[in-house]
């Protein structure tokens, strides 16, 4: 089946009081358009075009999709005449699913129950029960339960206000419905608007039946016109990857102060404490524990790896059995093969720290290849930039760097190597060989502290 997808996002979205376009504020990392182009695109044979009006040039640029079609509607004259805008778009005999740029959440097994309901004499409509239904659309059915049509709430009679039942806006019809009565449709109402509703009592009219299907939560079909909604569904969103975590084998020690904004695939009997945040793509192994307040990003963390308290790690790939933090920044293309040791206040950047080597306090490491079972010593940096041009450092296997050196990079310190503390290194190191630059010690025997004038 092919299927069309047109998703209106031309409002401006006022109530966000923002510069930002509203369907590209992010939920959970993403663009609330991005989410629904992504519904969108789990569907078969799925091509979307997005109605674009406030902000084009930022929609379209931020959306990196392919399979994207945008149109421009450049006046907001009603959702009937934004989807006007997508018609010659439309393949020939697709079925024409219409989704909102605002409304993020909308689930893909509620797709596709909608476009399996639609045939050349019936469409399918996606409507809710609300407590409070005020501002949506009221659907109108006759005494046989059949929808007749939809009303706006400012075209409504106190009657038909009571109605519940309420329109979402989500809605799925053959192409050929849509070309033939889209046309048709006029702006004689309340708001002067083009309306797509009146789409339904079209079809009513020309016998076709309008077959009303509900989702699974009331969040797939709610809307963001400001930033408390915004939240609201971030939380939702929040809860249900919280749970799927959990029933994935992860323990969450609070599965309400833990984000993913992005995505996570994990072993099992992992634990992750408060305050951890997820972003971009990461993949876990098993056995994993992670203190409260670490952010990690496109990263890949193996099984074992504990992660200390406080710690960032950045597009930076760990072996089994590594232990980092507390208080680590790993930046990108830091690599950490089995057993490593990073520790308190150290940073990485570009480095590959073979086996069982360790870093554990206050340095900076950049642009470096460290073997296996090397000893980093405090305070030790490497001096990797000059200024203008960023240089390698390389550290043999089994070397011992004394505490507070400066490797002046490009430099080697050889297997076995030792570097003596508070040395300043700008000439390789030979294999088993000591570096040490160190200006002599004078002790002067009878010295006299200064005294404190009076
Ligand atoms: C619409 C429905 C209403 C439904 C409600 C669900 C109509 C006439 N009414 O009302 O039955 O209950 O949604 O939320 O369709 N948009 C454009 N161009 C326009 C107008 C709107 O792209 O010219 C986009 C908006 O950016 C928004 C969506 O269409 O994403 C809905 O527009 P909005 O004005 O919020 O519709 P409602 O009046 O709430
Ligand atoms: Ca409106």
């Amino acid at each position: 089946m092919v299927t069309d997808v047109v998703v209106l996002a031309a409002g401006k979205g006022t109530r966000m009081k923002s510069e930002l376009p509203k369907v590209l504020h992010g939920l959970a990392g993403r663009p609330l358009l991005q989410h629904v182009i992504d519904a969108a695109g789990q569907l078969s044979d799925a091509h979307s075009i997005v109605v674009t009006g406030h902000g084009t040039a930022e929609v379209t640029d931020a959306i990196k999709t392919n399979n994207v079609t945008f149109v421009v509607q450049s006046e907001q004259l009603g959702t009937a005449h934004a989807v006007l805008q997508a018609l010659p778009k439309l393949r020939k005999n697709s079925t024409v699913l219409i989704l909102y740029g605002d409304v993020p959440l909308i689930g893909v097994d509620t797709l596709t129950a909608l476009i399996s309901e639609v045939t050349s004499e019936q469409l399918a409509l996606l409507t809710v029960e609300l407590p409070d239904p005020f501002g949506y659309g009221r659907i109108l059915r006759d005494e046989a339960e059949n929808v007749v049509a939809i009303i706006e709430e400012k075209d409504a009679t106190p009657e038909q206000r009571r109605i519940r039942e309420v329109n979402t806006g989500v809605l799925a019809l053959s192409a050929e419905m849509l070309l033939a009565w889209l046309p048709l449709v006029g702006n004689d109402n309340a708001q002067r608007e083009y309306y797509l509703t009146d789409l339904i009592g079209l079809a009513y009219s020309h016998g076709v039946r309008i077959q009303t299907l509900q989702p699974k939560v009331l969040e797939e079909v709610q809307g963001v016109n400001n930033r408390q909604q915004l939240a609201e569904l971030e939380r939702f969103y929040q809860r249900q990857q919280a749970i799927q975590l959990m029933l994935a084998g992860v323990t969450l020690a609070d599965p309400q102060r833990f984000d993913i904004r992005g995505e996570i695939s994990t072993g099992t009997d992992n634990f992750i404490d408060i305050n951890v945040v997820i972003e971009g793509k990461v993949v876990f192994g098993s056995g994993i524990k992670i203190g409260p307040n670490c952010q990690i990003i496109n990263s890949v963390i193996g099984d074992n790896v504990e992660i200390k308290a406080n710690t960032i790690i950045e597009d930076s790939r760990l072996a089994p059995g590594c232990v980092v933090g507390p208080f680590a920044r790993l930046r990108p293309g830091t690599i950490l093969e089995e057993g490593a040791k990073v520790g308190n206040f150290v940073e990485t950047k570009k480095t590959t720290v073979g086996k069982f080597s360790k870093i554990n306090h206050l340095s900076y490491i950049g642009d470096a290849l460290l073997g296996a079972h090397v000893n980093v010593g405090a305070g030790t940096i490497t001096c990797n930039y000059d200024g203008v041009n960023k240089h390698r450092t390389e550290i043999g296997d089994d070397a011992f760097i004394g505490s507070n050196t400066s490797l002046v990079a490009p430099v080697r310190v050889g297997k076995m190597a030792t570097v003596g503390a508070g040395s300043t290194i700008t000439q390789d190191v030979p294999d088993e060989q000591l570096g040490l630059t160190r200006a002599e010690q004078k002790n002067i025997s009878g010295w006299q502290r200064p005294v404190k004038k009076i």
